[in-house]
């Protein structure tokens, strides 16, 4: 579990004073509904496996009813993942509940998760049914469900939107008819996290029944409050919240899990709660679902975005080298987040230049180091963040000594309408202070580049990922490229900034076969920006 590197947070030392909270992973259900991020079965079949690596209690792998391909996920992954609660989704309707229950049959554990409305608006222009119908409906299905599975879930949509009385009527008769976990979805993002609360206070008193079941938050995060919501569920009494990896999911998505985990983690005694997350997973689950989605992360989403532990500033930065809880509230490591705890910018200070160039066994003296301070504060007022190995090349102008193994130095690429695409890169290497040029092909211009790097440079590393990035728009739109290699369980990245895209991948590949060669730390999860 994570590190409490908060000096104020003095965590109670006895873990069982905490109320568990159970987490009900919803990525691949209500994650997937979020516009573009459809998945394959057999992503999600992967992306499962990750899911129950990170410790999460129960998973809705997909709606059965909705497509042969989710029916087949569902019925894989209940197959499969035998140490985890699976969820089978259904409207309340036959069909629905039919498609559920026959995909998660060989499930150890499972649940049927039925649904039905209860908001006016809802009722009145969707369904176009009176609540009498609704309530009818819902004791029906859930008498149904209940034949087949002994754990149902019931969530009124838009339970926040809804009559308290009318949710009320509709709880109370679902757990007449055998509801075990109570849901009250907070579908539209709409609630303020005292009205969300509250509302779980009076069903939980009022409902019939109410203390004999348990609770669970949904929160959709349109006004940036589904965490906060979340949050405010469980000190109303909810045990369970439904969260979605990157919180990916309809419109503004659904409460982040890695948010609302961290948030429990860090200020575990302020809450009183704890989950049984593996922390160390988060990072590699985000990345996963990111590019699974082709859902990219904002730099500064909390926890996994890629700014979250990145400090500019020459202030913190000093702090940070100190003593890292100066200006961290978590530790990046316990998350299993591979970064360079500075970003190198022009806010930095000379402290944090010679810190990063040590880490490459670049010494310099007092002289040579304010010769680089000044070219480094140039390049930063131009690029804006200062990649490593631009850094490297910085000090090699100021020591006059080329610390790069490998330069690239000349590029071309044919693209077109031909089956492959050829390439052609030139590289220097220092050590034999030989310059050669590789050819390569491959499906698109960057895989022709990649397989020309590779045969120029002959490291172990594995390829691991390229992101693409544009940083402005327009016609001189620059694009930044940053790309990932694995070495011993250690990973580099190179980074590189040019209005050739092409270009600056070729250059983020050379910057990380170079920072994997040129690297002296003990333990580098990640060298660059
Ligand atoms: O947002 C919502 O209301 C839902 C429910 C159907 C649980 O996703
Ligand atoms: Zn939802």
């Amino acid at each position: 579990m994570t590190v409490n590197s908060n000096p104020n947070n003095h965590q109670n030392s006895n873990e069982s004073a905490y109320k568990r909270i159970r987490i009900f992973d919803t990525t691949l259900r209500d994650g997937e509904q979020s516009p573009g991020a459809s998945l394959e079965p057999e992503q999600k079949i992967i992306l499962a496996r990750q899911l129950a690596k990170l410790g999460v209690d129960v998973i809705e792998p997909g709606f059965a009813i909705s497509s042969p391909g989710d029916f087949a996920a569902v019925q894989q992954v209940s197959r499969e993942l035998q140490t985890v609660e699976i969820a089978g989704f259904a409207r309340a309707m036959k069909a629905d509940i039919d498609a559920a229950v026959r995909a998660t049959a060989d499930a150890a554990r499972r649940r049927l998760h039925l649904f039905i409305s209860s908001s006016d608006i809802h009722l009145d222009f969707q369904l176009r049914k009176s609540r009498e119908q609704v309530l009818q409906i819902a004791r029906e299905m859930v008498a149904y469900g209940k034949q087949f599975v002994d754990q149902i879930e019931f969530s009124p949509m838009d339970a926040s939107r809804s009559g308290r009385e009318f949710v009320i009527e509709m709880v109370e008769a679902v757990i007449a008819e055998g509801a075990t976990i109570i849901n009250l979805p907070d579908t539209l993002g709409y609630a303020m996290p005292e009205e969300y609360g509250e509302m779980f206070r009076i069903v939980r008193q009022q409902a019939r029944g109410g203390d004999k079941v348990s609770y669970s938050a949904h929160c959709h995060n349109d006004l940036g409050l589904a965490v906060a919501n979340s949050l405010a569920a469980i000190r109303a009494g909810a045990t369970q919240i439904e969260v979605t990896i990157n919180g990916v999911g309809e419109r503004a998505g659904n409460c982040s899990l890695e948010e609302l985990v961290m948030a429990i983690e860090t200020r575990k005694s302020a809450i009183g709660a704890e989950t049984g997350i593996v922390t160390g997973e988060i990072y590699e689950t985000s990345r996963m679902v990111s590019r699974a989605m082709n859902f990219p992360i904002a730099y500064n989403k909390p926890i996994v975005g890629r700014n979250a532990f990145q400090h500019e500033s020459g202030i913190h930065q000093d702090g940070l080298l100190k003593n890292r809880s100066t200006y961290e509230i978590m530790d990046p490591d316990a998350m299993g987040i591979p970064r360079s705890m500075i970003v190198l910018g022009k806010h930095s200070g000379r402290h944090a230049l010679k810190h990063r160039l040590s880490e490459y066994g670049v010494k310099l003296d007092e002289t040579q180091l304010e010769d680089l301070y000044n070219r480094f504060k140039v390049k930063a007022d131009e690029l804006k963040l200062v990649p490593d190995d631009v850094l490297i090349r910085l000090a090699s102008e100021t020591t006059a000594t080329e610390h790069d193994p490998y330069t690239l130095t000349d590029l071309q690429v044919l693209a077109g309408t031909q089956r492959s695409r050829i390439a052609s890169v030139t590289i220097r290497e220092r050590d034999s202070e030989q310059e050669r040029t590789y050819t390569g092909t491959g499906t698109g211009p960057l895989e022709a580049v990649i397989h020309c790097i590779q045969q120029a440079i002959p490291v172990a590393a594995e390829f691991e990922d390229l992101e693409l990035h544009s940083l402005s728009t327009g016609e001189d739109a620059r694009g930044e490229a940053v790309v990932s290699i694995v070495h011993n369980n250690r990973r580099y990245r190179g980074t590189a900034i040019h209005n050739d895209i092409i270009l600056a991948a070729a250059q983020a590949y050379v910057a990380a076969c170079n920072q994997q060669l040129l690297s002296v730390k003990p333990a580098d999860n990640g060298a660059s920006a």
